[in-house]
C-alpha cells in the first residue's frame, strides 16, 4: 500500500487511532467508575462520572490569574478535573480529596497535575494545614450530599467555608431529582445557612440533569 492509499483507508487512518485512544480512555474511566460505585454505592452516589457539560459550567468558578488553590471533594475519576486544570494559571494548586480508593489510584495514573490526597472530606481542614494551606479561591464539591446526615452536610460545609477566602466560591453538584429528596432539601437549608449568596443552576445535558448550587460569602 502506498503512503497515499494508506491515508484514505480507514482502517489505518489517524483519526481511527485517535478514536480508539479516547474509547480506551473513555471505557478505563468509566471502568474504574463503575467498580467503586458497585462496591460502595452511597459513598460514590451515582453509577457514571458527569459529563463534560457539567465539567464546563463547573469550571468558571476557577480563577485564571495569580496563584489560586482549588480544591475538589471527590473528583472520583476526575471528570471535572480537566476542565478545571484548563483554566487554572500557572503556579496554581489543585487538589483532589478523594475517599474511594480505586478512584485514587486512577486520578494518580491519569491526572498527574492533580495532588490527590485519599482522605475523608470531613477532614478538610487539617488536611489543609498539613498540605500548608491557609485560604483556598475555591471548592468544588461532588461528593453524595443528598444522601449524607445532615450533622455530616454540616460538618463538611463549615469546613469548606472556614477555608475559603473572602472573594472564594463554593459549589456543589446534586442530581436534579436528589434536590427534591429530604437528604436535598436539607442540603440546600444548610447551604442557605451557611452562606449569604447562593445561586442555582441546571445542566440539563447529563443523565440525570445537574443541580450546581454556587455559593460565596460565608456566614462566620
Ligand atoms: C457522584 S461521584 C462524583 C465524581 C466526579 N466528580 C464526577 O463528577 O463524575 C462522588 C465522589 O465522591 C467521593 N466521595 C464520597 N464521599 C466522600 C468523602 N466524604 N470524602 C471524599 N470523597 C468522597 C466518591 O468516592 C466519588 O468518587
Amino acid at each position: 500500500m502506498t503512503p497515499q492509499q494508506d491515508r484514505h483507508d480507514p482502517r489505518t487512518a489517524p483519526w481511527l487511532d485517535r478514536a480508539a485512544q479516547t474509547a480506551t480512555r473513555k471505557l478505563g474511566e468509566y471502568g474504574a467508575f463503575f467498580r467503586t460505585a458497585v462496591r460502595n454505592p452511597r459513598m460514590v452516589g451515582a453509577a457514571t462520572p458527569t459529563s463534560a457539560a457539567v465539567a464546563a459550567t463547573v469550571a468558571q468558578v476557577v480563577p485564571t490569574t495569580g496563584s489560586p488553590v482549588v480544591v475538589e471533594l471527590g473528583p472520583g475519576t476526575g471528570s471535572l478535573s480537566n476542565g478545571i486544570h484548563e483554566r487554572l494559571p500557572h503556579g496554581a494548586r489543585h487538589i483532589g480529596i478523594e475517599l474511594g480508593e480505586g478512584m485514587v489510584e486512577h486520578l494518580r495514573e491519569h491526572k498527574p497535575w492533580l495532588e490527590v490526597v485519599h482522605a475523608d472530606a470531613g477532614d478538610l481542614l487539617a488536611l489543609l494545614d498539613k498540605l500548608g494551606i491557609a485560604q483556598v479561591d475555591a471548592v468544588i464539591s461532588s461528593i453524595p450530599w443528598s444522601l449524607m446526615p445532615g450533622d455530616a452536610q454540616d460538618h463538611v460545609l463549615h469546613q469548606a467555608a472556614a477555608a475559603l477566602s473572602p472573594q472564594g466560591a463554593f459549589t456543589a453538584l446534586t442530581y436534579l431529582p436528589a434536590g427534591q429528596t429530604p437528604g436535598g432539601r436539607r442540603f440546600r437549608n444548610r447551604l442557605e445557612h451557611v452562606f449569604d449568596e447562593v445561586l442555582t443552576h441546571t445542566t440539563w445535558r447529563n443523565v440525570p440533569p445537574i443541580l450546581h448550587y454556587i455559593c460565596r460569602r460565608p456566614l462566620r
